[in-house]
C-alpha cells in the first residue's frame, strides 16, 4: 500500500444485514475502536438503514454509503433508488457491480458503467467492483476478464471524475468462502488493475487511484494483503458485520 500516492479505504459492506435499530448499536459499538484510523473507513449498508447509520456516524470519521443506485434520476424503476437521492441524504459512497448484483440482479458490465457513471454525476464516490469467478480463473482467462470489466466500467469517466472511483478486485470464489486470495494473487490483480487505469488516464491517475482487495478479509489475513503494493485497501463482507474484527482489519490498514 502506497499511502503516499493514494488513500488507504477500508470499506465494509453489510450486505443484507442489520435492521435500523441494529445498525444504530453496531455503529456505535465500532465508533470508538476506529476514532484513531490512519485510514478512510467506510460502512456500507443496505438502503433503509442509511438514515441511520447517517445518525450515528455524524460527528465521527466514519463515512456512509450505499451498497447499489440506479442510472436514472428518478421513473419508473419500481424497487430502485437513484444516485441524488442518495446524496441528499448525505451519503457519499456507492458500491458499483457487485458480483452479487452481477450474479443474482442481472447487472453486466454495461449497467455497472451506466450507474457509476450517475454516481459520479452525483458527486457519490463510486466503488466498483471487479473480479473472476472460479470457472474463469481456471481458464487462464482472469487478466483480460478484470482489464475488460474495469475498462467497460470506466468508460466515458473523466480523469476528474476518476478521483471518486474506487476499485474494488474480488475474485468471487473468494467471496463469503472463507478462501481468500493468497496476497501474491490479489497484489498481482490489483496490480494489473492500475496498469489497466493508466492506459486510459496514465501512470500518474492510475497512481492515485485507490484499488481494494475483497474476498474474505479478515482480522488474521488483513494485515498480509494490504502489505501488497497495489492493494490500498479492502472491502470487506462478513468481517464488517462484528465491530472487534472490522476494527482489527481498520487498523491494519492504519501501520
Ligand atoms: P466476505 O468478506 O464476506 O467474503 O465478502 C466480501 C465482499 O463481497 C465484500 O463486498
Amino acid at each position: 500500500m502506497n499511502k503516499a500516492l493514494r488513500k488507504a479505504v477500508i470499506a465494509g459492506n453489510w450486505k443484507m444485514n442489520k435492521t435500523p435499530a441494529e445498525t444504530t448499536a453496531l455503529i456505535n459499538e465500532m465508533k470508538p475502536l476506529v476514532a484513531d484510523a490512519g485510514c478512510d473507513v467506510v460502512l456500507c449498508t443496505p438502503f433503509v438503514d442509511l438514515q441511520a447509520a447517517l445518525e450515528a456516524t455524524a460527528g465521527s470519521n466514519i463515512g456512509v454509503g450505499a451498497e447499489n443506485c440506479h442510472f436514472e434520476k428518478s421513473g419508473a424503476f419500481t424497487g430502485e433508488v437513484a444516485a441524488p437521492m442518495l446524496t441528499e441524504m448525505g451519503v457519499q459512497y456507492v458500491i458499483i457491480g457487485h458480483s452479487e448484483r452481477r450474479q443474482y440482479f442481472g447487472e453486466t458490465d454495461e449497467t455497472v458503467n451506466k450507474r457509476t457513471l450517475a454516481a459520479l454525476e452525483n458527486g457519490l464516490t463510486a466503488i466498483v467492483c471487479v473480479g473472476e469467478t472460479l470457472t474463469q480463473r481456471e481458464q487462464g482467462v482472469t487478466a483480460e476478464l478484470v482489464a475488460m470489466q474495469t475498462k467497460i466500467a470506466l468508460l466515458n469517466v473523466t480523469a476528474e471524475q476518476l478521483k471518486k472511483v474506487i476499485i474494488a478486485y474480488e475474485p468471487v470464489w473468494a467471496i463469503g468462502t472463507g478462501r481468500t486470495a493468497t496476497a501474491e494473487q490479489a497484489g498481482e490483480v490489483c496490480a494489473l488493475i492500475r496498469a489497466t487505469v493508466a492506459s486510459l488516464y496514465g501512470k500518474e491517475a492510475a497512481d492515485g487511484l485507490t484499488i481494494q482487495y475483497g474476498g474474505s478479509m479478515n482480522a488474521g489475513n488483513a494485515e498480509e494483503l494490504l502489505a501488497q503494493p497495489d492493494v490500498d485497501g479492502g472491502l470487506i463482507g462478513g468481517a464488517s458485520l462484528k465491530a472487534p474484527d472490522f476494527a482489527a482489519i481498520v487498523k491494519a490498514a492504519s501501520k
